[in-house]
């Protein structure tokens, strides 16, 4: 299987769960564009979280140094994301693919990081945050993705388990529910196993 991870929002949890989806499917990583290395980059992290070789993680395409959205963190380096650079890697083992901040986050002055998923033809998995505030930003999300044809597989709630929101997105976004992950702490690959074991992740994204 190979799918996309996206968000609602930086910070959202793209990598913690690109992370459980890595160990889950046995997948490989890829995050074609990194902004803010000074902070560390996600495939840093997924590859140090998972303790995984290093073959498991593909390469950026794009690492570009300022904490900021891609589009503006390439001008200051004097680059022009290319569509092209982004192309899906060869070969068909399983690969998660987490994209930079939201969907509509800017990859240039004249387009976002949606008309790439889109060109990626992949299934997407959405994140969003589990609490106040996620069910704008989620409806607003699919309503974005769906606009332009792009397969939702379902969310992935992330933090503190919420009575309602759940439900509601499920029932007005017309997208299932695939995961709700609490805040894990510690937060390991064991907690991340457990996880993957007890959602319907498992079952739904099982190749
Ligand atoms: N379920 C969780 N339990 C514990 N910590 C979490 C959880 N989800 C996210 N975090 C922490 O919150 C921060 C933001 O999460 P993460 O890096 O996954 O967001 P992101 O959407 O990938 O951000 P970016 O847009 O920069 O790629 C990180 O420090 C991460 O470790
Ligand atoms: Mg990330």
């Amino acid at each position: 299987m190979r799918l996309i991870v996206a968000g609602t929002d930086t910070d959202v949890g793209k990598t913690v769960v690109s992370a459980l989806l890595v160990q889950g499917l046995a997948a490989h990583y890829w995050k074609p564009v990194q902004s803010g290395l000074a902070d560390g980059s996600d495939s840093q992290w997924v590859r140090e979280m998972l303790s995984l070789p290093p073959g498991r993680i593909l390469k950026e395409s794009y690492r570009l140094q300022a904490p900021v959205s891609p589009h503006w963190a390439a001008e200051q380096e004097q680059v022009v994301l290319d569509p092209q650079r982004l192309a899906l890697p060869a070969g068909n083992e399983p690969l998660v693919v987490e994209t930079a901040g939201g969907v509509m986050t800017p990859m240039g002055r004249d387009w976002l990081q949606i008309d790439q998923i889109r060109r990626w033809g992949l299934p997407l998995v959405l994140v969003a945050r589990s609490g106040l505030g996620t069910l704008n930003h989620t409806m607003l999300t699919l309503e974005a993705l769906r606009h332009r044809s792009i397969p939702v597989l379902g969310l992935v709630l992330n933090g503190s388990l919420h009575p309602d929101n759940p439900r509601t997105l499920a029932d007005l976004g017309g997208v299932p529910v695939l995961a709700q992950l609490p805040r894990l702490e510690p937060l390991n690959a064991l907690a991340l196993q457990r996880h993957w074991q007890e959602s319907d992740l498992s079952e739904n994204l099982r190749p």
